[in-house]
């Protein structure tokens, strides 16, 4: 560990209070010129990160990988992707996030492996009833020859959960046919992961972002489902948010726990409600999972307060942060998300035919107060690349150049998720506005991303990034990431809250609030002089009392 990162003391580790930037690597910069952001475009712009403010970088998968999902299709879980670059590449953007006091937490995708992994290719050319089918989830189909799947499972991604295998066997995929999912029955499964986490805990990362941490275990007889009471909810999933899940994770605490440093987990759990959600948290498990009732959360007064009251009891209870996050490579952007009327339904995306649609200057206006709001809260947090940019979501991307595997998969009914990964713009003058020295990008960028440029907003006081540095600078000062929530009384759409020295004002949709007495820090919105915090603006003010 670099002399700049100190080991922290049992109930002040780093985790509790961080804010952690997560970087999309094919999006971030590309130093290659081929269009692909990779490890040494991350490199050159650490200082940037450091500089925002933040305490740490997740990086999304970057090991070798096909790319049918992004790199979540990982082929070798312990090698770089040539199109990111190599071993070497990364322990050089290792040591200089260390040397700048950033934390470096990296992806594991433990649900489900690429096709092209060697375990899967050895499970096709063994065929049925060998040990290697045994490292994943291979079913004789039904019907008299076998020709209809093992049962009604469908795809996250659209389309069956199954996939056949030359007129044989069908093995599960919870997501793309090209991500068959392991078998976590298997001891050699276990056994494989222990050592990946200990290959990168080696080379000193502090942490893991956990993919699908609600999937790995399925029900024993893999039994059909009912697929209109699954949708609703209103079953129980015999393939997400198993309890045999809880196992795995006291197993992986228990491997970071060897090394030194306090190493830390983030779980990507979907699954509600916060008890359940809060029980991947426990003392022995991980140290964080996203808080999704949070990002799905409308702008609503009443109903954020219901879900960050409920978050802080429902993790505090098992004395785990809450950790907050609005915006990932999944989700609608929530610049745009939060102004789209009608809102749409969740992880359907949004596309030009979508009936939803938001105002561009609203969208900016409540995605900077959301975050100013969400960086006051108590707990870690997560923000997106780009996020700081406030980007919105690309709505208007042809089809032709979308890539999401839902979208080929459900026949562009569902456009998916490019429109929130879309590369960043750094510089407003330059090729690819300075993402790629070629001008080459993997997605499309719209030309009016010039204004959101990061030199445009640089030195900017009214610019989002700069809003960014402020709130994470104060934060931080103020170390309001320890810090505790304590709600004020507030007209109706407004909330109010006070969290160690500051005193939090974020009008919703409420009539203009009163500013309370004291010293403005931070303000999403021009206050032009006024004593009232108008709709959609979040300030900070130091209040003596
Ligand atoms: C997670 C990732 C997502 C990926 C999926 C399958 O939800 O965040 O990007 O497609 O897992 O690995």
């Amino acid at each position: 560990m670099s002399p700049s990162i100190p080991d922290s003391i049992p109930g002040h580790e780093w985790w509790r209070s961080a804010v952690i930037y997560q970087v999309y690597p094919r999006s971030f910069a590309d130093a290659s010129g081929d269009g692909v952001g990779d490890l040494p475009g991350i490199t050159a712009h650490l200082d940037e990160i450091a500089d925002l403010g933040v305490d740490a970088v997740w990086l999304s998968p970057f090991y070798r990988s096909p790319q049918n999902d992004g790199g979540y299709d990982v082929a070798d879980y312990t090698d770089v992707d040539p199109l990111f670059g190599t071993l070497a590449d990364f322990d050089l953007l290792l040591a200089k996030a260390h040397d700048l006091g950033l934390r470096v937490v990296v992806d594991l995708v433990p649900n489900h492996s690429s096709n092209e992994h060697a375990w899967f290719r050895a499970a096709l050319t063994a065929g049925a009833g060998s040990p290697e089918r045994e490292r994943y989830i291979f079913r004789d189909g039904k019907g008299e020859h076998g020709e209809l799947p093992p049962n009604n499972w469908q795809s996250l991604f659209g389309g069956p959960a199954w996939t056949r295998v030359d007129g044989g066997q069908w093995y599960l995929h919870l997501f793309d046919s090209s991500q068959p999912d392991f078998n976590w029955e298997n001891p050699e499964v276990a056994d494989f992961f222990d050592a990946v986490l200990r290959f990168w805990l080696d080379r000193g990362v502090d942490g893991f972002r956990v993919d699908v941490a609600h999937g790995n275990v399925k029900a024993p007889g893999l039994p059909d489902v009912d697929l209109e009471l699954l949708k609703t909810g209103s079953m129980e999933s015999p393939y997400l948010g198993l309890e045999g899940v809880h196992e795995i994770y006291r197993r992986w605490h228990r491997v970071l726990a060897e090394y030194p440093g306090d190493r830390m987990m983030c779980g990507e759990a979907w699954v509600q409600p916060l008890e359940k959600l809060a029980r991947y948290t426990r003392p022995d498990e991980m140290q964080q999972t996203f808080n999704f009732v949070y990002l799905q959360s409308p702008w609503d007064a009443p109903q954020l307060r219901e879900a960050i009251d409920g978050s802080l009891e429902a993790f505090g209870s098992v004395g785990a942060p809450s950790t907050w996050v609005l915006s990932n490579h999944d989700t609608i952007r929530h610049t745009t998300r939060l102004a789209l009327v009608p809102p749409p339904p969740h992880g359907q995306g949004v596309g030009p035919d979508s009936p939803s649609k938001a105002d561009p200057v609203l969208s900016q206006r409540r995605g900077r107060a959301a975050s100013a709001l969400m960086l006051a809260l108590p707990g870690s947090a997560y923000v997106y690349q780009g996020d700081e940019l406030g980007l919105p979501e690309v709505i208007d991307m042809p089809g032709e150049a979308r890539q999401d595997p839902t979208y080929a998969r459900t026949g562009g009914r569902l456009v998916g998720r490019d429109g929130c990964r879309v590369p960043l713009p750094w510089r407003a003058d330059a090729p690819a506005f300075g993402f790629s020295p070629t001008g080459a990008s993997w997605l499309p960028q719209p030309g009016d991303w010039a204004a959101l440029a990061r030199d445009r907003q640089a030195g900017d006081e009214g610019s989002t990034l700069e809003l960014h540095r402020r709130a994470l600078r104060l934060r931080r000062e103020l170390g309001l990431g320890c810090g505790s929530l304590a709600w004020l009384d507030a007209p109706a759409g407004v909330l109010a809250l006070r969290n160690g020295d500051i005193t939090v004002i974020a009008n919703i949709d409420g009539e203009a609030a009163p500013l309370p007495a004291g010293e403005v820090l931070l303000s999403s919105a021009p206050l032009d002089g006024s004593d009232a915090v108008p709709a959609d603006t979040t300030v900070w003010v130091r209040t003596s009392d």
